[in-house]
């Protein structure tokens, strides 16, 4: 089967989560998915996608393994939520007042399932956005719930990469020194922005491409580094190749070309297939698994929610990803796994499954 090309019924059939809630929005022409993938350790959180796909089924499927990752990241990052996610596969670009609709009516669905899952902002979403949802309801994540509360995952999660992308350095050089790496950040988003200032200022040599070809060029400019076309990216040589887009990026035609030492970005589910980790690992790229070094936003609202840290403490646990990374390389090491087999031991074990390494 080539991928991407299942039908509805044999990507519910190879998923193992709790399951999925789908509504056709007829106003818009979307199509809701919301993928509860497991609940183990409290409700289902995880952030709602908005994006146009060739075909629904690609949405579905998005979901389906976008939750997977979320219950993962939940429980290696040490967070009481299970795993979910939605996707709002719209057939084009939406104006303002259709986009309003949509997530008034998608907010309306998450009142339905009572808490069963929350919302919170994504790829093609905004803290914005969930301010709409906010208003019909209440099962959204993160929105400010006074003075010092944040609104924007996204600078969290881009200070959980870089001290992330800090940790693989150690593990590959012995030394974390930024002066001079070559740092190819794909996406400048709400994540991809962030990151590239902040490993500017810390000494790196930035590389920025996107869809956006104009964006990535002059953000580029402004911070002293290239931006590259997306048609030449995987073929750049760089130090660090930090993915902070879309996934399955990682796959045996892309991994072939690349030209980098370390993978570590933000987008989720980096890898196509599990067998790209070991394509990495062939070609002695270290990889720095996505649920762990991607969870800074999550993990910040989420440890905010449960009031298990303070507006103030916060910065300080998502900088704690790197101690984490530090532990999973070192314990890959010593079983002689790749770093994504050592992640995934660890959330395995935090969702009490021991027996279970592959969840
Ligand atoms: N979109 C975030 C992620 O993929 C998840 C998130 C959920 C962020 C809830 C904030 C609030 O990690």
């Amino acid at each position: 089967m080539a991928f991407g090309s299942e039908s509805v019924l044999e990507l519910l059939h190879a998923w193992d989560g709790r399951g999925v809630v789908v509504r056709h929005d007829a106003a818009t022409g979307t199509w809701i998915f919301v993928a509860i993938h497991d609940d183990t350790l409290g409700p289902a959180v995880g952030g709602c996608r908005m994006k146009v796909y060739p075909r629904p089924e690609e949405g579905l499927r998005d979901a389906l393994r976008l939750a997977e990752g979320m219950t993962l990241k939940w429980a290696a990052a040490g967070v009481p939520f299970g795993g979910g996610k939605a996707v709002l596969a719209i057939p084009r670009k939406l104006d303002k007042e259709e986009r309003r609709g949509l997530l008034h009516r998608f907010g309306e669905l998450l009142n339905t399932l009572g808490g069963a899952y929350a919302t919170g902002p994504d790829l093609g979403t905004t803290p914005e956005d969930m301010k709409v949802i906010g208003l019909v309801s209440d099962h959204v994540s993160g929105l400010p719930r006074g003075e010092g509360w944040p609104d924007d995952p996204g600078p969290f999660t881009a200070l959980g990469v870089f001290a992330g992308i800090k940790a693989a350095l150690r593990h590959r050089r012995g030394t974390h020194a930024l002066d001079g790496v070559k740092i190819l950040i794909q996406g400048v988003g709400g994540v991809g922005e962030p990151l590239a200032r902040r490993l500017a200022r810390g000494g790196a040599t930035v590389l920025l491409t996107d869809v956006d070809e104009a964006k990535a060029f002059s953000l580029a400019v402004e911070l002293g580094g290239s931006g590259i076309s997306p048609e030449i990216a995987y073929d750049t040589q760089c130090d660090v190749y930090a993915p902070c887009a879309v996934g399955a990026t990682l796959n045996a035609d892309t991994i072939s070309h690349l030209e980098c030492e370390i993978v570590a970005g933000s987008a989720n589910n980096q890898l196509e297939t599990p067998e790209d980790a070991e394509r990495l690992a062939a070609r002695g790229i270290l990889y720095a698994p996505d649920f762990i070094i991607n969870a800074g936003g999550a993990m910040a609202f989420g440890l905010l929610h449960h009031g298990l840290a303070t507006p103030e403490e916060i910065e300080d646990r998502v900088l704690g990803i790197g101690d984490t990374l530090d532990d999973v390389f070192h314990e890959a090491r010593e079983l002689g796994v790749g770093p994504l087999e050592a992640a995934r031991r660890r959330a395995a074990r935090r969702l009490h499954r021991p027996g279970d390494a592959s969840p």
